[in-house]
């Protein structure tokens, strides 16, 4: 979507992942879908590194609104878990420098149940500009898929006419698969959900990266500046992955151009967690502003590696990132050997590599020279690879 808003892959957090639907607020007092979850995120993300990294858009996903429309007809929060509205929750969202988001679903109800949209487009998309929205993902649950497209359109047409700046984060291609109209979702989306949710285990971490890949001759073209798929949340932090598979979700989804949305509670987050999150490499890659989403490029299966073209360039020598993820669950590492010329970089000086999780001086090698790196099982490396400049020696003889 042409509206200059996503022009990266947005960085954020949102709740479902984690937090899912949990409206009981007598058993789950710091769990459950509520303003005060919101604010802690909020206070988290403000002061522990997370908004100085990237990370801006705070989202509600389902199960904020009441059960009926007000008396207007316009939606409402649930009044016991938002107390003091969405709009006062945005303003405080706001006054610690995030951007706010919030979730609803083109059809009759959210896949939860609650109020969608529903047609009702015009005055939905007022009432999320008056309450300073500035991210929506809208789900497609109760919702014929014929024709999704066209009303994902309107809906957009309408947030374009409050003139306040909006993300929209559609979902009609992971509800009409690859049969979608990706042209259109280009044109009216700023990100969509391409495929099934994530949930808190690494086999979903591998199917959803296979999937993505297996996909990625048709998938990868409709990805840049302004509109990118999204393989769904990171889980990172959570309780499914361990600390290798934690890195490896992040070095896919970061050569993917894949929008990193954390969905984990940052208040009891453990530091490593913190630091894999918060790694500025990662996220410099992620956020590069080709916006050219990685390829897998290899795999024998156990290994595979995937390429992303970034900047800095020397000349038409681009720099990369190489995101290689060892699938292998035995107890050992795997040492991963290849050269530079096999992925076809070129460069006649070489490149510098940056082993980006395991920092140590960067080292320079000649595309033909073998690089060896161990990668832990069910684990990833990510290495920065940049071109090294010629060195212009001027004789003065
Ligand atoms: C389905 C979506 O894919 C999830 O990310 C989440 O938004 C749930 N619906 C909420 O009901």
């Amino acid at each position: 979507l042409d509206n200059g808003l996503a022009l990266t892959p947005p960085l954020g957090w949102m709740s479902w992942q984690r937090f899912r639907c949990i409206t009981d607020c007598v058993n789950y007092p710091n769990d459950c879908i509520s303003d005060q979850l919101f604010r802690d995120t909020a206070d988290r993300m403000a002061e522990d590194g997370y908004l100085e990294a990237g990370y801006e858009y705070l989202i509600i996903d389902d199960c904020w609104l009441a059960n009926e429309r007000d008396s207007d007809g316009r939606l409402q929060p649930n009044a016991d878990r938002f107390p003091n509205g969405i709009k006062d929750l945005a303003d405080y969202i706001h006054s610690k420098g995030l951007k706010f988001g919030i979730y609803e679903d083109i059809g009759t109800n959210t896949c939860a149940g609650y109020p969608g949209i529903n047609g009702q487009y015009e005055i939905d998309a007022n009432t999320f500009a008056e309450w300073g929205v500035d991210y929506i993902k809208v789900d497609g649950c109760y919702e014929d898929t014929e024709g999704m497209e066209d009303k994902y359109a309107q809906f957009g047409d309408y947030l374009n006419q409050t003139e306040r700046p909006i993300v929209y984060s559609c979902s009609f291609p992971a509800y009409k698969g690859l049969e979608a109209n990706y042209t259109a979702a280009v044109e009216i989306c700023n990100l969509w959900r391409n495929y099934g949710d994530i949930q808190d285990q690494w086999d979903d971490v591998k199917n959803i990266a296979n999937w993505f890949a297996t996909n990625q001759g048709f998938l990868n073209k409709f990805a840049g500046p302004g509109h990118w798929n999204d393989p769904d949340m990171l889980i990172i932090g959570d309780y499914g992955l361990s600390y290798d598979e934690s890195i490896a979700q992040m070095t896919i989804w970061t050569v993917m151009a894949a929008p990193l949305l954390m969905s984990v509670d940052l208040r009891k987050i453990e530091p490593e967690f913190r630091d894999i999150l918060l790694n500025s490499d990662a996220l410099s890659i992620n956020q590069d502003v080709l916006g050219i989403p990685g390829l897998l490029a290899w795999n024998n299966g156990n290994v595979r590696i995937w390429t992303k073209p970034i900047l800095p360039q020397v000349d038409d020598k681009h720099s990369y990132a190489f995101g290689i993820v060892n699938y292998e669950n035995g107890g050992s590492p795997h040492v991963v050997e290849f050269t530079l010329d096999e992925f076809g970089l070129d460069n006649a000086d070489g490149y510098t590599i940056k082993n980006v999780f395991e920092p140590s001086d960067p080292v320079t090698v000649s595309v033909t020279e073998p690089i060896r790196i161990s990668v832990n099982p069910s684990g990833a490396a990510l290495l920065q690879v940049n071109p090294v400049a010629p060195s212009h020696a001027t004789s003065l003889l």
